[in-house]
This record gives structure tokens, sequence and C-alpha cells, in this order.
């Protein structure tokens, strides 16, 4: 069993601050457009916005900060724009590891990072070994991520992890090889830059999530914004497909097994 079940399968203990929160940072090239700069300049910019919204999480109490950096599909983009952004991953986990150290975060970095330069490679895995002990918050980037990639390479290791099963897979087989298993999932999902899809992030973890589309552009979404969304989320009946009376007077991690579960 994963240390955390999937939310179709166990309701989870919600609280009024999300444990973890998934964002799409979306909308810098059309920062950058706006100001007749270069693209870049928009996604420079956007490393500006994920610091702060590190130390937001930080000083709210937020335990998990999920970001997605890079999709699979953002290879079809001009190699030169493809070459700068990995350029600014680099940099900024050279520049920025020792604060995110200092700070108590842990650094994980999730996606088909085989694609990536080796010297790339090898500075994910430095930084990530550096923080490993750390509590305070765990980010993750998603970096050449996409979410079919995990369902898939989670199934696979599925089969190889279980050879001589009969083919009754279950939820909580699968859960344990996708590659955020360490994580709950998220209680609220942010994407910034106006546009409401989920561009194959996270679709398993996704399930239950609170949808939160904002028109801010990424790097305008600064401490301010953020509150705005975590003051939606706490406006939001999670009910994981009870009823809304089903919840009165209970919180949903005091519901009894019966009321809670599915499939118990
Ligand atoms: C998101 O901003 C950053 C990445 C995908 C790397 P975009 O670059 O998609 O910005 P827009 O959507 O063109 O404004
Ligand atoms: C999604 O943004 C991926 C990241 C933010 C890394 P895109 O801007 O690439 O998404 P689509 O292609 O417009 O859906
Ligand atoms: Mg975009």
């Amino acid at each position: 069993m994963a240390l955390f079940g999937s939310s179709t399968r166990n309701v989870p203990a919600t609280s009024a601050v999300p444990r973890h929160v998934a964002i799409i940072m979306d909308g810098n090239g059309r920062w950058a457009k706006k100001r007749l700069l270069p693209r870049f300049a928009g996604h420079r910019r956007g490393v500006e916005t994920v610091r702060e919204t590190v130390r937001a999480c930080l000083e709210r109490g937020i335990e998990y900060l999920t970001l997605f950096a890079f999709s699979s599909e953002n290879w079809r983009r001009p190699e030169e724009e493809v070459s700068l952004l990995m350029q600014l991953f680099r940099r900024a986990l050279k520049d920025e590891v020792s604060k995110l150290h200092r700070n108590g975060v842990r650094l994980r970095v999730v996606g088909d990072l085989s694609r990536f330069e080796p010297e790339l490679q090898t500075l994910i895995q430095v930084s990530e070994q550096r923080t490993a002990a750390n509590e305070q918050l765990i980010l993750t980037i998603a970096a050449n991520y996409g979410g079919r990639w995990d369902i898939l390479q989670a199934v696979r290791r599925m089969l190889i992890s279980q050879p001589d099963a009969s083919g009754e897979w279950s939820e909580s087989d699968l859960a344990p090889h996708l590659a955020m298993s360490y994580a709950p999932e998220p209680d609220l999902f942010i994407r910034t830059g106006g546009e409401q899809r989920i561009s194959n992030f996270l679709l398993w973890q996704l399930a239950y999530s609170e949808l939160y589309f904002t028109d801010v552009l990424w790097p305008e979404f600064d401490s301010a914004a953020f509150d705005g969304a975590l003051a939606s989320y706490q406006q939001r009946e999670r009910r994981f497909g009870r009823t809304s009376e089903q919840l009165v007077g209970h919180s949903p991690a005091t519901l009894s097994p019966t009321d809670s579960r599915i499939d118990a």
C-alpha cells in the first residue's frame, strides 16, 4: 500500500490550508509579449514568481508544492526556446538550491529525465541528494513530465514488480509506482495564464483536486494572487462523492470507514 492512497478509494483528511498545491505556471510568453520583450524574458521573470511562491508556501505551512516547469509536449517549441529553458533550469538549480536547503526545502524532480543532457541530470541528482533530509516543504518540479507518461511508467513498473500476479490489479497496486507516490494527491490545482485545461499534467493524481483557474499571468502571480487561490479553496466543499448532508458536523477524517471508503 502506498503511503497515501488514492482519493477515489480513501477519503483523505482535509483542512483549511491545502497540504499539497500543484501549479501549471502558464503565461510567461504572453507577459513578455505585452512588454515587447522576447519570450525568454517572461520565463526569467517567472523564476522570481517561483521564489515568491515557495516563500508563501513556507509561511503558510503548505507541505507540498508541485510546479509544472516543462511538459513532455514542450519539446515541440522552437529549438532556441527549448534550449534557453534548459539553460534557465540549470541556472536556477545552481543558484537556488543553497537557499532552498537553508529554508528546509526538499527538492524533487519528476518526469522522464533521461532526455536531458547528462550534466543537467547530474545537477538534478546532486540537488535532490543535498536537500533529501529536509521536511519543511517538499518542492517538486515536473520536468519533461506528462500525466500519460507517468501512468504508463507506473503500469510497467507494477507489472515488473509482480510478474506472477493474476491480473486483478487495483488502484493501490498502481499508485505506489506513480512518480509522486511520496506525496498525498494535490488538494488544490492552480493554473495561471487564462487557459482552462490540464495539458497532460498530473492526470491520475488530480482526480479529486479542487481546480482554480486565473487569468493572471505567471510572472504577475504574486503572494496576494496566491492567497486569492487559497481563499477560493477554503470556500469549497470537498465531498469526495458523498452528499453535503453527510459532511455536516464531521470532518472527512472522522467519518467511519464504511462511510468513507468505496471498496473497503
Ligand atoms: C509557461 O509559459 C512556461 C512553460 C511552458 C515553460 P508559456 O511559455 O506557455 O507562456 P504563454 O502561454 O506562451 O504565455
Ligand atoms: C503547460 O503549459 C506546461 C507548463 C506550464 C510547463 P503550455 O503553455 O505548454 O500548455 P498548452 O500547450 O498551451 O496547453
Ligand atoms: Mg502557455
